[in-house]
């Protein structure tokens, strides 16, 4: 147990979150940019679909109710007519070179770039996302039509394959077919972006089905999609919720899925892609949850870990994937550490997302906001901390640190600002690191020591996909830290990396007898 009573709160500098990834052209953390940009961002028009004006208001007391939301099909959810028209545009696509193809993606990379203000206006407005984050979705949006049109002129060529079989033999990379595509509203832009964008350069149509509470920056990005030369059906957008999408999983006409949500969700798919006895049996990219954990040894820099456990288990609302859930610290020293991070927390600024001073803006809806509060007061004799939001009954959890006695005691994925914090025992790294691995999932893991061992101790024993030493645990750059999990947290492919295109091709081998 932790006692964090005795010693005095130390301040972090204000800068909370550190250096903001920039944008082309826009540099954050130049204060006459940001305020003019938050100006630009603000003065976005923004017009809730399905014309419910509380949808667009963290303050309503009564707003965003996830039914509501839900229930909002529009007509543009005829999955049947979408994954028709998909299909028929799909040969024609994939008969243009990959090269043409890169080339489409790298000017929708350019549109997206040009178009950054009103993109970013949406993922505030409709998202609840901050400034800053909204400004990382645009640039690793970008990113990935990039990289993906860098990889697919590299990796989607036809490979001779010379041998001792007299024959000439070739290995080409097609697309599959029509995929479909599911996104969450966490990244609107980037990983509605990203994976519709890996599916098109490899040849694919798509089917392409965004979270209901954020059509509106999908259907901006398809527009874009479209203007840089994307046949119209090569992508063909269908909104709404969960029945929308078991529609899309439901029709065998789908070639592959790729999907980024819920743990639960991915289960559900993966069992209505085995229904049909005729169906073929397709590719399936899940990229789902985490219950994450950095630890944190007695020989670690404690302004370095307040300034990353912050970023990592409140930025973006602790509304990220990777984002940390729970706080191990050497027992030694984790009263320090806890103090330091409450005077840390005291600096968390908890408000609008448009205003340029937020730190942790709302929640998504009104469904997060119940259940968060909820497990919250179930806590509450065990909070370390919690901090002040805006006074009304709006959508804001307040960030709140919350003590638990064993690593075990968390096996869920609380999907917003709350951090679990518990100790380990100095020699016992490796049992620490197991005990984590033994929750099945495998997202992030994070570790924070200044001795070479230790962060050897992770390397050869964290079963996730990203494991970060000395750093936050969230916002992967695209090439450089290719994304995704395993176990619970999805089935491995990784957004990002050089191995993600291929998982979208059909590979055809071709010999011919000279
Ligand atoms: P969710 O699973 O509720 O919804 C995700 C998408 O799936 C939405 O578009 C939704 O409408 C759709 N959907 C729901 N039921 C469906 C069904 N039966 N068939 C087909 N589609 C269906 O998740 P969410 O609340 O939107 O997003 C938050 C979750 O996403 C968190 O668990 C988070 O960890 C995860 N996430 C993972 C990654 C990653 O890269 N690993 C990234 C972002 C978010
Ligand atoms: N790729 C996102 C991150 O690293 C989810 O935070």
């Amino acid at each position: 147990a932790v006692n964090c009573t005795r010693l005095p709160q130390i301040p972090l500098p204000r800068d909370i979150f550190g250096e903001w990834k920039n944008s082309e052209g826009i540099d954050l953390n130049d204060r006459p940019t940001l305020l003019e940009t938050a100006r630009g961002v603000n003065a976005i028009p923004f017009e809730p679909e399905g014309g419910d004006a509380v949808h667009a208001d963290p303050h309503h007391p009564t707003g965003r109710s996830r039914a509501a939301i839900e229930a909002g099909r529009t007509p543009d959810a005829d999955v049947h007519n979408a994954v028709t028209r998909a299909q028929a545009a799909y040969p024609e696509w994939d008969r243009r070179t990959v090269n043409e193809r890169a080339n489409i993606l790298e000017r929708w990379a350019d549109l997206i770039e040009e178009n950054r203000i009103e993109l970013m206006g949406l993922v505030v407005k409709e998202a609840f996302r901050s400034i800053p984050d909204a400004l990382s979705e645009v640039r690793e949006a970008a990113d990935f039509c990039r990289y993906y049109a860098q990889r697919a002129r590299k990796d989607l060529t036809v490979h001779e394959l010379p041998g001792p079989t007299g024959e000439y033999n070739a290995l080409k990379m097609e697309g599959r077919g029509t995929w479909a595509t599911v996104s969450p509203w966490n990244f609107p832009l980037a990983i509605f972006t990203g994976q519709n964008a890996a599916a098109l350069v490899c040849g694919n149509s798509v089917v392409a089905k965004p979270a209901p509470q954020t059509p509106a920056i999908a259907r901006k990005v398809v527009d874009l999609a479209h203007q840089a030369g994307v046949p119209e059906d090569a992508i063909t957008l269908v909104t709404g919720g969960a029945d929308v999408g078991a529609e899309m999983m439901s029709d065998q006409r789908i070639a592959g899925v790729a999907f980024t949500g819920s743990t639960a969700t991915a289960k559900k798919i993966a069992q209505t892609l085995l229904v049909g006895e005729h169906r073929p049996i397709i590719p399936f990219i899940a990229e789902t949850g985490g219950v994450n954990a950095m630890i944190v040894d007695s020989t670690a820099l404690p302004e370095q870990v307040a300034a990353d456990v912050l970023t990592s288990s409140f930025r973006s609302a602790g509304q990220r994937c990777s984002a940390s859930r729970l706080l191990i610290l050497q027992e030694d020293n984790a009263d320090e550490m806890i103090h330091m991070l409450s005077g840390a927390m005291d600096m968390l600024h908890v408000g609008d997302p448009g205003d340029p001073a937020t730190d942790v803006g709302p929640v998504i809806d009104r469904a997060a906001y119940d259940k968060m509060m909820a497990y919250r007061e179930t806590m509450r004799p065990r909070w370390i901390k919690t901090v002040a939001v805006p006074e009304d009954e709006g959508l804001f959890v307040p960030p709140t640190m919350i003590q638990i006695d064993d690593i075990e005691d968390l096996d869920t994925e609380w999907f917003g600002p709350i951090l679990h914090v518990t100790t380990w025992k100095a020699g016992k790294l490796e049992e620490t690191i197991k005990r984590v691995n033994a929750k099945g999932y495998g997202l992030t893991m994070g570790l924070h020591s200044r001795i070479a061992r230790n962060a050897d101790l992770l390397r050869t024993h964290a079963r996730v996909g990203n494991a970060y030493v000395n750093r936050s645990m969230i916002g992967a750059v695209v090439g450089s830290q290719p994304f995704g999990g395993e176990g619970l947290s999805g089935t491995g492919p990784k957004a990002g990396g050089p191995h993600y295109l291929p998982r979208f091709c059909a590979e055809r081998a071709v010999s011919i007898d000279t």
